[in-house]
């Protein structure tokens, strides 16, 4: 049962839910922890490198596949190619989208609960260890973790039924401005608190002598995690864009807006961070550690806090939906099952092999010793995600659109068949998309992996 293509209504529309794809925990949960544990500065240089140079190509391979077909992920490649290595493309970002929900939405059920926890004034006054508690309990308890988990991809599933217009739309018109005030108050109370300057020199000042390639292989992971590409988000928002959509600009504006707001997210933790004297390498409890101590030391903290935990959960949210719809449309448009069941279906997919990861994403938990080939389920889906499969498809889809698309389609698409004119902008993103990004991506997964 297809149910008729719905498009975004207008260039902002457009715009709006691609940014609210991208902006996510990745802004607000991941950026800081990878950053803190990969060393600060140098690693945030690296990752903009990898966001110009290949984030930023493949997301617009990723719009010219999505709008110039109109279909979803799985579609939309067999329509431009019949070559087998490419077909997999759909399969690995099916599988990749899985994978990046089931400890994505661990983490979005960890802030539902923040958002509960901080209404009923759980945060008021905490200390350092009171705060770290908190995030274990939260995140090492059995039941209530599954429970948050559930109820978050239950959020998602329910917005999704709504459809495209109605779901997605509504939600991303008015909640970014809001969030980004909010951080930008957060930074502020962070940087005046007591020897933050450590924490702004960590962002600053770059040491490259403890850059090796696992670092870069984990910025590039994180530039593919924050656009949303590799799993085929992007191809299937693209799906849903305007004819007269101008790809490249929205690519650069999407880019430039969601770095700001990573940027923004780690001068709002880290100056806290060294101030409280926390070890910026804690990993995945950072956010959760320092956000609701940074409230504590304001006026009017504990509104703030709840107000920043309901935002960072609409965005994550939107994040989520945006995945959500990938395995969506793939389901309803490959395997004819109508929408509803379709999302019914994936809610009990991802809550039951996500389990796995709720149940193993703090070391206390009770899959939280289970470790297969060393890992934790919940960092097995993440590794897998950002060191694997986004990787691997980015460099199919770069490759696909650079060399194997017919260059028409191509050309009109990045160029609204000459109407843009910007034939020199889009011959010089093809000469990136073709001798620049392909390159840089095998050079630094196959240096990380030999
Ligand atoms: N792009 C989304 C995020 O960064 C997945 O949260």
């Amino acid at each position: 049962m297809e149910s008729k293509r719905e498009k975004f209504s207008s260039g902002l529309t457009v715009f709006l839910a691609t940014l609210s794809s991208a902006v996510g925990l990745g802004n607000i949960w991941m950026f800081p922890y990878v950053t803190g544990k990969n060393g600060g500065a140098a690693f945030i240089i690296i990752y903009l490198i990898c966001v110009v140079l290949v984030g930023m190509p493949v997301l617009i391979s990723e719009f010219i596949i999505g709008r110039g077909t109109r279909k979803n992920v799985y579609g939309a490649i067999s329509t431009i190619t019949n070559k087998k290595k490419f077909k997999s493309i759909g399969v690995i970002a099916i599988l990749a989208t899985y994978s990046l929900l089931f400890f994505y939405t661990v983490v979005v059920g960890w802030v539902y609960s923040y958002v509960f926890k901080a209404l009923v004034g759980s945060f008021k006054g905490v200390t350092l260890e009171q705060a770290s508690n908190i995030f274990n309990t939260t995140s090492a308890g059995a039941i209530s973790s599954i429970i948050w988990q559930f109820i978050a991809v239950a959020v998602g599933g329910a917005i999704l039924v709504l459809g495209v217009k109605g779901g997605i739309e509504k939600l991303t018109k008015t909640l970014m401005p809001v969030l980004v005030i909010l951080l930008v108050v957060c930074a502020f109370t962070s940087l005046t608190l007591p020897g933050s300057m450590e924490g702004v020199k960590f962002l600053i000042k770059p040491d490259f002598s403890k850059v090796h390639i696992g670092v870069v292989l984990s910025a590039l992971g994180l530039a593919f995690f924050k656009l949303s590409v590799g799993t085929g988000t992007m191809i299937t928002y693209g799906s849903y864009y305007t004819d007269d959509n101008n790809l490249i600009a929205t690519a650069s504006k999407v880019a430039i807006s969601d770095t700001i707001v990573s940027l923004l997210a780690g001068l709002a933790i880290f100056p806290a961070v060294f101030s409280f004297g926390m070890e910026p390498s804690s990993g995945p409890g950072l956010l959760f550690n320092t956000v609701p101590l940074i409230f504590s030391k304001m006026p009017g903290g504990w509104i703030l806090s709840i107000i920043f935990f309901l935002l960072t959960s609409m965005a994550a949210t939107m994040a989520m939906i945006s995945l959500l719809e990938v395995l969506i449309v793939f389901f309803n448009e490959e395997l004819k099952i109508e929408r509803k069941k379709a999302v019914i279906i994936n809610i009990i997919i991802i809550t039951i092999i996500g389990s796995l990861a709720a149940l193993s994403g703090n070391p206390n938990g009770v899959l939280g010793n289970k470790l297969i080939f060393g890992k934790t389920f919940f960092d097995l889906f993440d590794l897998l995600v950002s060191k694997v499969f986004l990787p691997v498809n980015g460099f199919l889809i770069i490759l696909l659109v650079g060399y194997f698309a017919n260059k028409k389609f191509v050309n009109d698409q990045l160029t609204n068949n000459g109407t843009l004119n910007n034939e020199k902008i889009a011959n010089a993103l093809i000469f990136i998309m073709k001798y620049i990004a392909p390159v840089l991506i095998v050079v630094v997964f196959l240096k990380s992996f030999i």
